[in-house]
């Protein structure tokens, strides 16, 4: 079942455009045990070709138009999970058997209150079928061969959501991670830590706690949310978001040194202009009246935030090695 795996862990929660190879990488650096892809659609991944990208040493998976849907690398293999929006058990194994060998597990994403999610049948529309959600865990378990966890919010009512969880424990998944809000909760409402402790008292595979980021400021307090939850794990999202250094037990380095680590992940790994701005500016906003988040607004490429990062060097030494791989790789080719 692969429990053991998210037992006593430090996450970084799934986060949709955050979660790509740069920032997962940069959270394994900080501490983090395990990283959580973005929220990937199965159909989406299913209509893409995966190829290994020997210039960059990367598993891409890549649409016809070339865009990335998923990328990652060797290093994060036992440590990245992939984060599955769904509604439909055999959709859901065909995608989940493409990626089976590039990750360490698979999770479905039952959390998610937005617009499109719901009208799909997916993320918190699935909290309120049940049927359907064996369906998919148990076609999950029984399909393959990575452990298959679920991330849910909390119903309104404590007693139906422990009659949630006991089910969802029952299809064999090898852990259950539970933000402490319900699907019409915000983040501004209180995170229902005593619900989460109420499932950890009723379940017995490993709990994962999120929704602690207004209560995690400095790493002492990822512990302190544990132990308010009495999770085996947390899972993080804002709080990494803005600063990712959140996982290091030395403690939270300054945000610029955070950034210009973040960037060196994003220049390494030809990451998405856009997603890099955004990831950037994520980071900076609390600091936006500051000249390089005001910069960063107004340019499009990750040569141009090289440049207002002063890493242009460090940009273009990236590129030339890639040259450098491709022409090495094109040569070995010709012979
Ligand atoms: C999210 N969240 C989210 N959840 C999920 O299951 N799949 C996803 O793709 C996303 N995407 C996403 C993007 C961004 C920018 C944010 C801020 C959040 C929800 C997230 O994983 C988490 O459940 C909540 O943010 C609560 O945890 P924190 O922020 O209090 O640690």
């Amino acid at each position: 079942m692969g429990s053991e795996k998210y037992a006593g862990k430090m996450v970084l929660a799934p986060m949709v455009r955050v979660g790509a190879l740069p920032m997962r990488l940069l959270a394994l650096d900080y501490g983090a045990d395990l990283v959580y892809c973005e929220e990937i659609i199965d159909r989406k991944i299913l209509i893409t070709t995966r190829t290994e990208n020997a210039v960059l040493g990367t598993i891409d998976y890549i649409m016809s138009d070339g865009t990335v849907v998923f990328r990652t690398c060797p290093r994060e293999k036992d440590s990245v999970i992939f984060q599955m929006g769904t509604s439909d058990p055999k959709r859901a194994l065909a995608a989940a058997r493409k990626v089976e060998k590039d990750v360490a597990g698979i999770d479905i994403n039952m959390g998610c209150p937005k617009e499109f999610s719901i009208k799909g049948g997916m993320g918190c529309a699935l909290l309120s079928q049940p049927d359907k959600i064996k369906q998919i865990l148990t076609t999950l378990v029984e399909g393959l061969s990575i452990p298959v966890t679920c991330k849910i919010r909390v119903l309104p009512e404590l007693e139906d959501t422990i009659t949630l969880a006991k089910m969802i424990e029952t299809t064999g998944v090898a852990a259950l991670a539970v933000h402490g809000r319900t699907r019409d909760e915000r983040p501004r409402h209180k995170n229902r830590n005593d619900v989460i402790k109420a499932i950890v008292e009723s379940l017995s595979i490993p709990i994962i706690a999120n929704g602690g980021s207004k209560e995690i400021f400095e790493f002492g307090d990822i512990e302190r949310f544990r132990m308010a939850t009495g999770a085996s794990s947390v899972m993080i999202a804002r709080r990494a978001e803005w600063n990712c250094s959140i996982f290091r037990k030395e403690g939270k380095l300054p945000l610029y040194d955070v950034i210009k680590a973040y960037l060196t992940y994003a220049f390494q790994y030809d990451n998405n202009d856009i997603n890099t701005k955004y990831c950037v500016l994520q980071m900076m906003h609390e600091d936006m009246d500051r000249l390089e988040g005001q910069k960063t607004l107004t340019i499009k490429t990750n040569e141009e935030i090289s440049e207002v990062w002063g890493m242009k060097a460090e940009y273009q030494q990236f590129l030339q090695d890639r040259k450098r791989q491709s022409d090495t790789l094109q040569d070995l080719n010709s012979d």
